[in-house]
């Protein structure tokens, strides 16, 4: 958040953002924990629609939060009862990492551009500014990603790499989903950047954008 110290009201407003961040990403730990991966800087469980009231209270407590730091109005779940959340556990127990992901039929692929092709600084910024465009012919797909989200100072770690490899692993069960079969909802510039390097094609499948 960005704020003027020396103004009061400034201070307040964020004293309350900070406050209100850290009680969001703070996690005691859970009787029932549904672990998909363990690493040395955190683990990553999955939480379900039918799982105990307070799992579901803190996830819609981090999707308020990543909605916000999102800074525009996402789409609506399309079917909330079907939705898996993962979230990234620091070994400090701090949710630093959030995936939301829902069933869909179908996605577009993103119409390349060929400047992402460098990996220069010059073609990260174009790509950061340019609106993106995709096909109009629809593609089969299974999951969709509604939301993916890392904590700034714990990004370009691999957090959501792990989280889209564990939600592959276990959207259907007894499946591993290609990374064909995800779409992204209505990328972000920074969300762009993830899917092209992780699908390994700037050509990835994408959902719920405004045409
Ligand atoms: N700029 C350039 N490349 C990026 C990038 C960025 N901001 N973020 C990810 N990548 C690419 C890199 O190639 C990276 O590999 P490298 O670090 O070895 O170069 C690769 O994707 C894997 O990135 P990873 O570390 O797994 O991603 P992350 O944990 O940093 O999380 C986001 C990526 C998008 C979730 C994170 O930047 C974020 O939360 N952004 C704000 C919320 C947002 O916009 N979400 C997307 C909604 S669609």
């Amino acid at each position: 958040m960005f704020y003027a110290a020396s103004i009061p009201e400034d201070e307040a407003q964020h004293f309350k953002f900070h406050k209100h961040f850290i009680s969001a990403v703070k996690y005691v730990g859970w009787k029932k924990e549904r672990i998909l991966g363990e690493y040395p800087d955190g683990k990553i469980i999955m939480v379900l629609p039918d799982d105990p009231k307070y799992a579901l209270k803190k996830v819609e407590e981090i999707r308020e939060m990543v909605d916000n730091d999102l800074g525009f109005q996402q789409a609506e779940l399309k079917c909330p009862s079907r939705t898996k959340t993962l979230l990234f556990i620091s070994s400090d127990r701090k949710i630093v990492g959030c995936l939301i992901a829902e069933h869909i039929q179908q996605g577009f692929r993103v119409i390349e551009d060929k400047a992402i092709q460098q990996s220069s600084n010059d073609a990260i910024m174009h790509e950061r500014q340019r609106a993106w465009c995709c096909s109009k012919n629809p593609e089969p797909a299974i999951c969709g990603i509604s939301r993916v989200w890392v904590f700034s100072m714990m990004r370009r770690k691999a957090i959501a790499t792990r989280m889209s490899d564990c939600l592959r692993s276990n959207f259907v069960y007894g499946a591993y989903l290609s990374k064909d079969e995800v779409a992204f909802s209505d990328p972000t510039p920074d969300g762009k950047l993830f899917a092209t390097r992780y699908c390994g094609t700037p050509r990835f499948l994408v959902y719920n954008f405004v045409s």
